[in-house]
């Protein structure tokens, strides 16, 4: 004799077996929360929601996420010219230039501090970007490659890149010159093997690093 199928019981409590099973989108909205909360001051209140349903947790999420409450005002000077921005706290100074500002010659590369590709001047000393949040750069002077120089009024080191072909693709190349630049007024000696451990946190990928170096020593010999 077949047994009929059990219907659930509508006056059971599965609370508990729900929270014991997170959803993947639970799961993703809790560490969602966590980050932004980490980012805006807001862990006691995700806390206290986390520590009740899951709905309840999902709520700050949702709010923050389409809300531009959250959005900082900043002050920065790039390139000489002052901005006043509403930004996400969690802007990196790279997204700020690039998204906010248009100033798209400096590159996204691998996003973390691994390439070199987002190079920056923060008062004359050379930051990736990707791993700086835009909010701490309040009073400073920011430098990207549209500041240093500009067609027909060359940076020295620009200038030197081309004269050497100091690139393939130039994807990294804008980086590499704002690192060469800082690097005019770093401690490091005169050999080509000092300019290779100078520029270390550059990377090519086309393998232009011998017309770098060409390039480099000769700014340096100038200045
Ligand atoms: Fe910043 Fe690669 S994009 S180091
Ligand atoms: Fe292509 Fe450097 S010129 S990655």
């Amino acid at each position: 004799m077949s047994k009929e199928p059990q219907k659930p019981d509508p006056s059971a409590d599965d609370s508990t077996a729900v929270l014991e099973r997170p959803t993947r989108r639970s799961f993703l909205t809790r560490v969602g929360a966590a980050g932004v909360a980490i980012g805006t001051g807001q862990l006691h209140s995700v806390a206290l929601a986390d520590s009740d349903t899951n709905q309840e947790a999902e709520a700050p999420a949702a709010a923050i996420a389409s809300d531009d409450s959250a959005n900082i005002h900043v002050r920065l000077n790039v390139n000489g010219t002052n901005h006043e921005l509403d930004i996400d706290p969690r802007t990196s100074l790279l997204d700020c230039v690039r998204e906010h500002l248009h100033l798209t010659g400096t590159k996204k590369g691998c996003d973390h501090g691994q390439c070199g590709a987002c190079t920056v001047h923060v008062d004359g000393r050379r930051v990736n970007s990707c791993l700086s949040l835009a909010a701490t750069h309040e009073g400073e002077a920011i430098t990207t490659i549209e500041g240093i120089g500009k067609p027909g009024a060359l940076h020295p080191m620009q200038a030197a890149f081309v004269e050497h072909d100091g690139f393939q693709c130039g994807y990294c190349t804008s980086g590499q010159i704002m690192s060469a630049v800082a690097l005019l007024h770093e401690p490091y000696g005169h050999s080509d093997d000092d300019v290779k451990e100078a520029m270390s946190g550059n990377i090519c990928r086309c393998g232009a690093y011998t017309n770098i170096v060409c390039a480099i020593q000769q700014v340096r010999r100038k200045v």
